[in-house]
């Protein structure tokens, strides 16, 4: 039988989902879709119902399941509305805009007793990230001493204000790291270069290992994400990325795409099947409330360093059974 999606929020992301929902993911349609800009919603419809408020997209029959790809501000209280439907939620990164939000996100899951939230930290589905986790996890390059993240986009996008590069972009690599090392960040220091970017943010783990971590939201020459993992015997890294070899000007080279959406299409569509098949099945996959919230956590107390001292003990509560 094939689940009704919800998708909240038709923008960049919640247009890409839409997409993989409609071509790429059996087991699953594209039932609602809801959008504060009514003629971007009806754009990418195709077919499906179009809601002209996420409330009554989420209480609707039609409605199984739910995709929310509004902005940062809206995950909390979208999600909770979720959670007291009763309804499986896949929500795009951040799970809130605050680490207080997104606690309550938690704690209102621990009440209802049963897990329906997955964050959409989708680095967890690409091929490359999973292939690193897996060699890591057979020990054979021996204990891991450091991990060094590099997170570079063309431009912010023009939503971007205050804190987003920590609290919208590095939460990626707060959650990549914790779950590819296994291990629970317990200090960070940050700094920043001229003119305020990029970043250099540097975390310590419950087990000794350091975590590099360069934001640059503005890098102009193409999107590019990289990790090389650093253990004692040897080492692994992500392989370029490229989809295309460019030969101009006298010169060759490996094409950046412009943005995420190209560099993580397989995550992004893993990602969605599995959350599919985790629904039908009444288990779940990938990133938890929990991972959510503490992502959120560790980058506002980061956030919060910049702009001090630059240092910080990070401090997030005791993980709640649920999420064992
Ligand atoms: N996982 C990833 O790799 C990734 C990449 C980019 C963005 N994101 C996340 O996805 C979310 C959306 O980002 P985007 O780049 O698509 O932004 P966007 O600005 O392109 O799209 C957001 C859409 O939400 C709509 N909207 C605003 N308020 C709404 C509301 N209350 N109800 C319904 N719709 C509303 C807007 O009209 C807009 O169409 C953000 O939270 C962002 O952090 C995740």
């Amino acid at each position: 039988m094939s689940i009704g999606i919800g998708v909240i929020g038709t923008g960049v992301m919640g247009a890409e989902h839409a997409r993989i929902l409609r071509h790429e993911t059996p087991g699953a349609h594209l039932a609602g879709i809801c959008d504060a800009d009514a003629a971007r919603a009806q754009a990418v419809a195709a077919g499906a119902t179009v809601f002209s408020d996420p409330q009554s997209l989420i209480a609707s029959d039609q409605i199984d399941a739910i995709v929310i790809a509004s902005p940062d501000a809206t995950h909390a209280a979208l999600t909770l509305a979720c959670i007291r439907a009763g309804k499986p939620v896949l929500c795009e990164k951040p799970l809130a805009s605050s680490a207080a939000d997104a606690l309550e996100v938690v704690r209102a899951e621990v009440a209802l007793g049963h897990r329906l939230i997955q964050v959409g930290y989708m680095r967890r589905f690409d091929p490359g990230y999973r292939e690193i986790k897996r060699v890591k996890d057979t020990g054979e390059l021996g204990g891991p001493a450091l991990l060094h993240n590099v997170h570079r986009n063309v431009r912010a996008p023009e939503w971007f204000d205050g804190s987003m590069a920590i609290t919208n972009s590095f939460v990626h690599e707060i959650d990549i790291s914790r779950w590819l090392l296994g291990s629970e960040m317990v200090s960070a220091r940050v700094e920043a270069g001229p003119g305020g970017e990029p970043l250099m943010i540097t975390m310590k783990t419950d087990k000794d290992e350091i975590v590099s971590t360069e934001v640059f939201v503005n890098a102009s020459y193409g999107y590019h994400v990289h990790v090389e993992l650093v253990a004692r015997q040897g080492t692994i890294s992500l392989a370029p990325a490229s989809l295309t070899l460019l030969n101009r000007d006298r010169a060759g080279g490996l094409a950046y795409p412009d943005n995420w959406v190209p560099r993580f299409e397989e995550a992004y569509c893993r990602q969605m099947a599995e959350w599919v098949s985790a629904v039908k099945a009444g288990t779940s996959v990938g990133a938890s409330a929990w991972d959510g919230y503490v992502a959120s956590a560790i980058a506002e107390q980061v956030a919060e360093a910049l702009a001090g001292n630059g240092v910080a003990t990070l401090k997030y509560g005791p993980r709640p059974p649920l999420y064992d």
